[in-house]
C-alpha cells in the first residue's frame, strides 16, 4: 500500500522551512495540488512562485495559519471545504521549541508550543483521516524528532512533545491498519540550516532528510531515521537502558543548571527559541 501522492493533494504545515521546504519541493514533481501551511505569508508566497515556475501544471494554495490558535486551524479547514479542496496526504512538520529550564520559562509560550506540537497535528489529523477512511485511500507523514527517543535537560516540552507524537502516531497506525491510509512518523536527527551544505559524519542536508522520509512513506514505513549514521545511531539509542538514559541526562542537567546560574550570575537568560537546531546557532 502506498500513500497517494501521485496526482493527489498534500497539505504540509510549516512549509518554509527546511525540511518543509524540501518535502514541499520534492512533493510538487509528483502531487496535483500542495496546500503549504505556515505563519508568515511572504515566504510561502516565494515558494509557491517557485514551485510553480517549474511544475507549470501544479495547483498550489497558500494558508498563512497559526497552528497554535485552533480558530485558525478550523479556518484554514472552512478555506480548503470553500475552495473544495480535498485532502489526500497531510504532512504535520511545523513545531516550535524553546531551550531552558522549564521552570524559568514562560507559561504562555509552553501553552503555545504544546498547542502547535500537540493539538495542531491532532486536529488536523481528526479533520482530515475520516474522509481518507471514507475514500479507503490517505496518508499522515509526522515529522517527528530523535528528541522523541531521549530525555533532554533543557527541552523537556520540546522533547515530550516529540515523544507525544510516536504514542499518537504508532496507535494510530495500528488503528488504521486495512483502510487504506499509510501512517509514517519521521525522526531526523541534526539537519544542515543550508538545503545543500555538504554533510557531516551525523548531519545531512534537508534535501536528503525531506527524500529518505517520503521513500520511507511511500513503503509505508513506520519509522524513518534519515541518514546512515544517524539511523545506527538510533538504533543503538533505542536499545539502551532507561537507566543508562537517565545517568546520560543527569550529566547534562547538572550541566545546564551550573550554566544557567552562572549566566544569570552576569544577568543573562538562557532561553533560545527555534528548537534543538537553535542550540547550534
Ligand atoms: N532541523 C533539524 O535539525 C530537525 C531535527 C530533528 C527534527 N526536526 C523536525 O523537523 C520538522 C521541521 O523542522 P525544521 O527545522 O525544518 O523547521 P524550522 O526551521 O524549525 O521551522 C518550523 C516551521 O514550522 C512553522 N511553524 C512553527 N510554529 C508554527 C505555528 N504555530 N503555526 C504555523 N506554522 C508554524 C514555521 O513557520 P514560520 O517560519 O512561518 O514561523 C516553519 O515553517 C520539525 O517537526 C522538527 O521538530 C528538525
Amino acid at each position: 500500500m502506498r500513500p497517494p501522492i501521485d496526482s493527489g493533494t498534500v497539505l504540509i504545515t510549516g512549509a518554509c522551512s527546511r525540511i518543509g521546504r524540501e518535502l514541499a519541493r520534492q512533493l510538487a514533481r509528483r502531487a496535483r495540488t500542495l496546500v503549504l501551511v505556515a505563519h508568515q505569508k511572504e515566504p510561502l508566497e516565494e515558494l509557491r512562485d517557485e514551485l510553480l515556475a517549474s511544475n507549470p501544471t501544479l495547483g498550489v494554495a497558500v494558508e498563512k495559519c497559526d497552528l497554535s490558535h485552533p480558530d485558525e486551524v478550523d479556518a484554514l479547514l472552512d478555506s480548503l471545504h470553500r475552495h473544495l479542496i480535498q485532502v489526500d496526504v497531510l504532512v504535520n512538520n511545523a513545531e516550535q521549541g524553546e531551550f531552558g529550564l522549564y521552570e524559568q520559562q514562560r507559561w504562555p509560550h509552553i501553552h503555545q508550543m504544546l498547542r502547535a506540537n500537540v493539538s495542531a497535528p491532532m486536529l488536523l489529523t481528526h479533520r482530515l483521516l475520516r474522509r481518507m477512511v471514507e475514500r479507503g485511500r490517505g496518508g499522515i507523514l509526522n515529522i517527528g524528532s530523535g528528541g522523541g527517543r531521549l530525555y533532554i535537560p533543557g527541552m523537556a516540552v520540546y522533547a515530550g512533545t516529540r515523544h507525544f507524537l510516536e504514542g499518537f502516531t504508532e496507535s494510530l497506525r495500528l488503528e488504521l491498519v486495512g483502510t487504506g491510509v499509510v501512517v509514517t512518523r519521521v525522526e531526523p536527527g541534526p539537519v544542515a540550516v543550508d538545503a545543500h551544505a555538504p554533510p557531516s559524519w551525523m548531519s545531512i542536508s534537508a534535501v536528503r532528510c525531506a527524500r529518505e522520509a517520503l521513500e520511507g512513506f511511500e513503503r509505508a514505513s513506520p519509522l524513518v531515521y534519515p541518514g546512515l549514521a544517524y539511523r545506527w545511531m538510533m538504533r543503538l539509542v533505542s536499545l539502551m537502558p532507561r537507566p543508562l538514559m537517565r545517568a546520560t541526562g543527569m550529566m547534562a542537567a547538572k550541566k545546564l543548571r551550573q550554566g544557567t546560574a552562572l549566566l544569570e550570575e552576569r544577568g543573562q537568560r538562557v532561553l533560545l527559541a527555534g528548537g534543538p537546531e537553535a542550540l547550534s546557532r
